[in-house]
């Protein structure tokens, strides 16, 4: 049996919504994109949604929407995707690591105010595999050093912290709907904000620096008018009519999802919980984890040769994530890292498959296979 580690849940409610936009024949940004951030926004309980190519492209228009440029500092955590650490540096500004909690895998709070230096502007939490970053300790610590608190909530759609939707903490924050994430459009992205300003400004970065877009143009006229200027330099990072459609589909399916993979998660943890040389997953008492991820950890050195192992099983694992600076282009323009508690969870972790379809054959495949680990004897 081969078990992937995601799967996404795409079908004919997909199809139904593409085929309305393939019968109007536009497939630009227009009603569906317009749709999709109205319904995203309520969800979150943010004033403003908008709609990009990708949660890379949310994280790149956040921080060029802030004024961060060359010269300032954004505090990342070591633990995430380049996508996090190169929006400083689409933008000329310095990604500086902050280690993580070693339960959470989040930015640890402590770390992140001792790496604050004077050219400090900003700072990206990871909601990590779904998990939420501990926001109240962020949130002080930035309002103290007056710093910009940007969410990247790429992993945890449907994340709660006490209660309340990961995406309304910062001043913007970032969303990923790429293939493997609680719900996908292919590829594609949201930005959440509660400031009407900053709003207008990511609407026109992500249209090429011009606020004015072909929807608004067309829809807002009886003839279409043709003119609009652009201000600023911006980008062509718009979502549009055909991502939103899948997108839509989706978003219905959302608390499905959630609901199947909470489920899952429950199940892997008593059957797991018993052995000693895995640890299961801690969730804080904050967060209200979206389930992207199902995380262990493997003790006594093992991590590697219990992935090749499952490998061989048929059973796709990864690891989310190893410490970002790692990657060879951090070391080429010089950039590194110390951040001993991500070194260190960094050899342990491994993500076992966690998706809303996943069969009760899988499951009890996965579990039985893991059981059978011979390395842990
Ligand atoms: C933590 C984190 N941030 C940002 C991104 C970037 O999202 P996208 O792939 O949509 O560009 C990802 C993608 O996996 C992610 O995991």
């Amino acid at each position: 049996m081969k078990v992937p580690l995601f799967r996404p849940s795409l079908g004919k409610e997909e199809l139904k919504n593409l085929a309305e936009v393939f019968k109007t024949g536009w497939v630009g940004a227009g009603p569906k994109t317009q749709e999709f951030e109205k319904q995203f926004a309520i969800y979150i309980g943010a004033k403003h949604a908008i709609g990009v190519t990708s949660g890379t492209a949310a994280l790149h228009i956040a921080v060029q929407a802030l004024g961060i440029g060359k010269g300032d500092e954004i505090i990342v955590p070591a633990i995430t995707v380049v996508s996090t650490p190169y929006a400083a540096l689409y933008n000329g500004a310095t990604p500086v690591f902050a280690d993580v909690e070693a339960d959470t895998l989040c930015l640890d709070p402590k770390d992140f105010e001792r790496k604050i230096t004077k050219r400090t502007k900003a700072v990206i939490p990871v909601h990590l595999g779904g998990h939420t970053a501990d926001m109240d300790k962020i949130m002080r610590i930035a309002r103290k050093h007056k710093i910009f608190v940007i969410e990247d909530c790429a992993n945890a759609l449907g994340a709660r912290y006490k209660g309340k939707h990961v995406g309304v903490f910062g001043i913007i924050n970032c969303f990923s709907f790429e293939a493997k994430k609680n719900i996908t459009t292919g590829d594609g992205g949201m930005l959440t904000t509660n400031n009407a300003k900053l709003a207008e400004k990511l609407r026109a970065l992500k249209w090429y620096g011009s606020s004015n877009d072909t929807w608004k143009r067309f829809a807002g006229n009886a003839k279409y008018s043709w003119h609009y200027d652009v201000s600023e330099l911006g980008w062509k990072f718009n979502m549009n009519d055909v991502i939103a459609a899948i997108g839509l589909a989706q978003f219905k399916k959302l608390p499905k999802i959630l609901k199947n993979k909470d489920m899952l998660r429950a199940r892997y943890n008593r059957a797991l919980r018993g052995l000693s040389w895995l640890e299961t997953p801690k969730d804080a008492s904050y967060t209200k984890s979206g389930f992207w991820l199902y995380v262990v950890r493997i003790k006594g050195g093992k991590r590697d040769a219990f992935m090749r192992y499952m490998a061989e099983q048929g059973i796709t694992t990864s690891v989310h994530f190893p410490p970002v600076f790692h990657h060879s282009y951090f070391k080429k323009i010089g950039l590194s890292g110390n951040t001993p508690v991500a070194e260190r969870v960094a050899k342990e972790i491994v993500s076992l498959p966690l998706f809303s379809t996943m069969s009760s054959k899988e499951f009890a495949y996965v579990i039985k296979t893991i059981k059978n680990f011979s390395g842990s004897k």
